[in-house]
């Protein structure tokens, strides 16, 4: 709940988790200083961050070694003044708990964003802030599935058919009242994303509209596909410079 006696908790606070390898991307560096178009993908994801209303903290979960602000990868000072540095974990789950841990305090909704989805619109990040400032406790960007989708056992045999009409690829950012993140996150388990978590801590979760652009760069055919978009002039290029 937000509380109006409280106007100083009021804000929004972003964690771009980026301290993954990207082991199958197979880059030289880790993936989100991975150039697209010259600019790291991180670069490129930070970018909706900046013109976002009411951004109060924005936290960087970055591999071991590249919380130092000095490190090369942070030349042509792209990256915003206020953002916080933190090493982020040996899974994605510990890479977001550390970034919250670096919250500043003054935030009650926290979004929680991969750096490989480098594309996603501001309008995404608007949709799910909206929703969980009209009471969600978590809200998720997805989009419909197009492909049929089964479900089999470990021999590959299917067990099921589920209505594709009720499947959504969920994307991010995931967004959620930061009181039930953190408290989902003290649990000590890990998932493929923070909704997950907060599924199994009870609450709900509701997805929004998300985007064909929030798609995650995995492979070097995303990468492509990214650098084609920035080509044919569909996405914003990142302002250079400290702001
Ligand atoms: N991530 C992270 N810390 C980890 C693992 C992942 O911060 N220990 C971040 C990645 O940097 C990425 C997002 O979580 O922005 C989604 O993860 P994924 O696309 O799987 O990235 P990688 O783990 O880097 O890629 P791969 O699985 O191919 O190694
Ligand atoms: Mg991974």
């Amino acid at each position: 709940m937000t509380d109006d006696a409280h106007p100083a908790s009021r804000g929004v606070g972003v964690v771009v988790v980026a301290a993954g390898s990207g082991s199958r991307l197979g880059a030289e560096v880790p993936k989100a200083f991975v150039p697209l178009a010259g600019r790291a993908l991180l670069q490129w994801a930070v970018e909706p961050v900046r013109h976002l209303e009411g951004l109060a903290s924005l936290v960087l979960a970055v591999p071991p070694g590249y919380e130092d602000p000095g490190h090369p990868a942070w030349q042509g000072g792209w990256l915003p003044a206020s953002a916080v540095l933190v090493a982020g974990g040996a899974e994605r789950t510990a890479s977001v708990a550390a970034g919250l841990a670096a919250l500043d305090a003054a935030c009650d909704v926290v979004l929680v964003h991969d750096a490989a989805r480098c594309l996603t619109p501001v309008a995404v990040f608007e949709r799910v802030v909206a929703a969980v400032r009209a009471g969600a406790d978590g809200v998720v960007p997805g989009v419909a599935v197009v492909d049929t989708v089964k479900t089999v056992d470990s021999h590959g045999f299917v067990t099921g058919t589920p209505d594709r009409a009720s499947l959504r690829a969920v994307q991010t950012p995931q967004g959620f009242r930061r009181a039930v993140l953190d408290a989902a996150h003290a649990s000590g388990l890990a998932a493929t994303d923070d909704a997950a978590l907060v599924e199994r801590a009870g609450h709900r979760v509701l997805v929004v509209e998300g985007d064909a652009l929030a798609f995650k760069v995995t492979t070097a055919d995303d990468l492509a596909r990214a650098e084609g978009l920035v080509a044919d002039g569909l996405v914003a290029v990142p302002h250079t410079g400290r702001s």
